[in-house]
């Protein structure tokens, strides 16, 4: 399937730059990895893709991603009926976002993989993507769901402030088949990740602090911001049912170490087995971790209804790696010991 993705790009060397920078990661490798713990026996392996085209581009590259859904959707009993009810939506050919679409491929340790999109919801224009994911929505039967995303976040519906940033909808047949809305709180704060978590029952404040203070540190966010995901599943109308919140963890660490210690916590206290991250590691780099940042990108935290879901995302670094970033530790996490504070003007 990576090679389906990857395309021509999939054959040449690491040592010749790539012709397409995706913003699927830092160095602009078309492809992240994460690893999803949910007290299931095995942990879930993601790739979350970009689909690079012959003569990349963003339209080339939604050809190209379109294409590999053709080519999967018998093998792994794929449905585009409900993108199809969207494509006119976040597939202009003159797309104005940053990508024209993402592929997730989730495997597990039995089933067919899975398949999830995401659409960019500035595709027609910043100033269009309230609209784009209040259509997006009523086309999926959530329209009455939209006035909660607004009344908890930063009127992500305008130009500044939160954002939309993701529409991702699930491919598979049945009827487990989700619908993802993203809003990202551009200079935000835990106060913001707390009223967005609002917007699903039986979300505790206090954990969501939590998590933010024990991976993000103590703020502000003004760097890569928090993002919010809303989840939807049949059922639903006018609210969502699932809420998870994602911090880039590497713009508020020095370097990879710091962000191992962090999430090594987290899953102690979740109960989750951090030596499957250390393996996971180990599969992908053998660098130390104290030589380079970004390597843990994000790491995330579904909250509300269920087992809570760790989530690490996990660079493949396969153009670079980028340096210890020291001055984000001018940032010191309350965490990371010694009762430091913030050293700001
Ligand atoms: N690289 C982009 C970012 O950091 C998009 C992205 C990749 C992302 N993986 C993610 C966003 C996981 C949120 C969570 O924003």
């Amino acid at each position: 399937m990576l090679a389906d993705v990857l395309g021509p790009a999939g054959q040449r060397s690491l040592d010749e730059p790539g012709q397409w920078f995706s913003d699927v990661a830092d160095d602009g490798t078309p492809l992240e990895f994460s690893l999803a713990f949910d007290h299931a026996k095995e942990p879930t392996l993601r790739l979350l893709t970009e689909a690079v085209g012959a003569d990349p581009g963003k339209y080339a590259n939604q050809l190209a991603a379109l294409a590999c859904l053709d080519s999967w959707r018998d093998r792994y009993h794929l449905s585009t009926e409900r993108l199809d009810r969207v494509r006119d939506l976040f597939l202009p050919d003159d797309n104005q976002g940053l990508f024209s679409m993402w592929l997730s491929l989730v495997f597990r340790s039995s089933g067919l993989p899975r398949v999830k999109v995401y659409f960019d919801p500035e595709a027609q224009g910043p100033h269009r993507a309230g609209d784009l994911v209040a259509e997006g929505l009523r086309r999926m039967g959530l329209g009455a769901a939209y006035p909660t995303l607004l009344a908890h976040t930063g009127r992500p519906d305008r130009v500044g402030g939160d954002r939309f940033s993701f529409f991702a909808l699930d491919l598979h047949e049945d009827s487990a088949s989700r619908v993802k809305v993203y809003v990202s709180h551009r200079d935000g704060t835990a106060d913001d990740a707390v009223l967005a978590a609002r917007a699903v029952p039986g979300v505790d404040d206090d954990e969501v602090r939590e998590f933010v203070a024990e991976i993000g540190g103590p703020g502000p966010f003004d760097s890569r911001p928090l993002i919010s995901s809303y989840t939807f599943v049949d059922g639903d109308t006018d609210r969502p049912s699932g809420y998870s919140l994602y911090i880039p963890i590497r713009a508020y660490v020095a370097d990879d170490a710091v962000a191992r210690r962090r999430v090594g916590r987290l899953l102690d206290r979740y109960g989750y087995d951090a030596s499957l991250l250390d393996a996971a590691i180990a599969v992908l780099t053998d660098r130390s971790l104290s030589s380079g940042s970004g390597l843990i990108a994000h790491v995330s935290l579904r909250f509300g209804a269920g087992v809570p879901g760790v989530t690490m995302y996990l660079s493949s670094e396969a153009y670079a790696v980028a340096p210890p970033r020291p001055d984000a530790e001018a940032l010191v996490a309350l965490s990371d010991g010694g009762g430091r504070r913030r050293v700001d003007a």
